[in-house]
């Protein structure tokens, strides 16, 4: 299917690596020119070249800055002033026990997490209800519908970006501009290895013992790949995907269990 969007410019965060990386593959092999952000240039100038040199069509830029900050979020709109579409995407906080949670740790998460992926996407979506055409996605987390022992902040930070997202949507819907949230299940990323290492020192096992057991509560019984997140994450960017908004989708092999 063609979904669309050749032509189309994209701001995708958290690209250097995993869920953010194969959201930039699957929109530039769908002609989408994508600037791609992460913090540290070297693995983020590494894996622009590795898009560029597959998809030769298109125009892939990056900008090495921190999303947690004013200054790292302007120097991404000063590198693409208008973007068609936004993945809103950044690392997730810590594995910690909810107990030794810090102040510092709750304003890093927000910053992280909420407050600077809010103003990734009003940045975005007044030029994109002036063109006529938007498509936001944030990268989330399983979490938002069933949330995790030891991932507290992720809980919190998570389930209140989704609610801010479906909130703004039905303002932006007559413009085309849609807003959506994916929700990662466990994703075979550097992201899950670094969970299994935290989980098993407070689970008293070894990082292979809890990936395997992980692994064993899917009932897809395999972790996701970055590649099919990325698909999926381009379709929901497409021209075809203008009727939906303001919904949260997971991907997760199977591993809720409840209806809604
Ligand atoms: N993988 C999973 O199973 C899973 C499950 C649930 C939720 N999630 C969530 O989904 C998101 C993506 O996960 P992932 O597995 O793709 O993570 P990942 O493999 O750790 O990749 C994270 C990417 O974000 C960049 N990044 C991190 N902090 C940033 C910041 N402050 N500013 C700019 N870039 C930043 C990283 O590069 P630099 O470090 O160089 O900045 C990297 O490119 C995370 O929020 C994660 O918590 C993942």
């Amino acid at each position: 299917m063609d979904l669309g969007i050749r032509g189309r410019t994209a701001i995708v965060c958290g690209a250097s690596k995993g869920l953010g990386l194969g959201s930039a593959q699957a929109l530039a092999s769908e002609g989408v020119n994508v600037l791609m952000v992460a913090r540290t240039e070297e693995t983020l100038q590494e894996a622009a070249a590795q898009v560029q040199a597959s998809f030769a069509d298109v125009t892939i830029t990056h900008c090495a800055a921190d999303l947690s900050s004013v200054e790292g979020r302007d120097a991404v709109f000063a590198a693409c002033t208008n973007p068609d579409i936004l993945v809103a995407n950044a690392g997730g906080p810590p594995v910690k026990d909810f107990r030794q949670l810090t102040e510092q740790d709750w304003v890093s998460a927000l910053n992280s997490n909420l407050y600077g992926m809010t103003d990734l996407i009003n940045r975005a979506v007044t030029g994109m209800c002036e063109r006529g055409f938007g498509r936001v996605v944030t990268i989330t987390s399983a979490s938002v519908k069933m949330p995790m022992v030891g991932l507290d902040l992720s809980n919190a930070m998570r389930s209140g970006l989704v609610s801010y997202c479906k909130g703004i949507s039905a303002g932006l819907a007559q413009h085309n501009v849609t807003i959506n949230s994916l929700l990662p299940g466990l994703h075979a990323t550097e992201r899950l290895d670094g969970i299994f290492v935290a989980r098993s020192a407070m689970m008293g096992k070894t990082p292979s013992e809890v990936e395997e057991m992980s692994r064993n509560q899917i009932p897809a019984k395999r972790f996701g790949t970055a590649e099919e997140f990325g698909q999926f994450c381009a379709f929901l960017c497409s021209e075809h995907a203008g009727y939906m908004t303001g919904q949260t989708v997971l991907l997760d092999g199977g591993a809720y269990t409840g209806l809604a």
